[in-house]
């Protein structure tokens, strides 16, 4: 397989975003905050931090960075083609991100994972997460399309 190459990604792709984030069976908030209009709104107010490996012309895998206002960043809808899984393409794909959020002085980096996603908790685990049993994640949604 030819070396995967990782750019920015902008509003034109977002077909092929949501195309691989199905094959990755990656769950989708498509009427809320993965629509059209809002990932084009996100991509203008932050444009690198939407990243995307490709293997020739096809995008195999994304991130999205995101960040608060306490200088927490977040990764978020990271997503590998399955037929590329096991390459390091996820790890790079964060590294990269992490790198983007860190010039805007983040040092904490965050991910949610559901607790059965074992390949997700064993990869963020390997480049230096903690997963903290502790916490629980509660949310109140005013929509269920958010
Ligand atoms: C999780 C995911 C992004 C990993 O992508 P990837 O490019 O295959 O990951 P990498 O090659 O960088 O893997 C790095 C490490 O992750 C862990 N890992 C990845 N897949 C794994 C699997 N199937 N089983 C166990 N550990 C796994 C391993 O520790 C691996 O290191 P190793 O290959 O040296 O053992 C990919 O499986 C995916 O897209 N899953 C569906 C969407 C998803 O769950 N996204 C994350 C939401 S939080």
């Amino acid at each position: 397989m030819e070396q995967p190459t990782f750019k920015l990604v902008t509003i034109e792709d977002y077909d092929r975003i949501k195309s691989l984030w199905h094959r990755a069976g990656l769950q989708s908030r498509l009427k809320g905050r993965d629509s059209f209009v809002m990932m084009q709104q996100q991509m203008e107010a932050n444009p690198d931090l939407f990243i995307g490996a490709f293997s020739d012309d096809r995008m195999i895998g994304f991130v999205i960075g995101s960040f608060d206002g306490r200088l927490k960043g977040w990764i978020n809808r990271l997503s590998v083609d399955p037929e590329y899984r096991r390459l390091g393409i996820a790890q790079e794909l964060i590294a990269r991100v992490e790198e983007a959020l860190e010039k805007r002085g983040i040092t904490l980096f965050c991910a949610l994972i559901e607790s059965s996603n074992i390949e997700s908790l064993n990869l963020f685990r390997k480049i230096g997460y903690v997963p903290h049993d502790d916490i629980l994640y509660v949310s109140r949604r005013k929509s269920q399309d958010i």
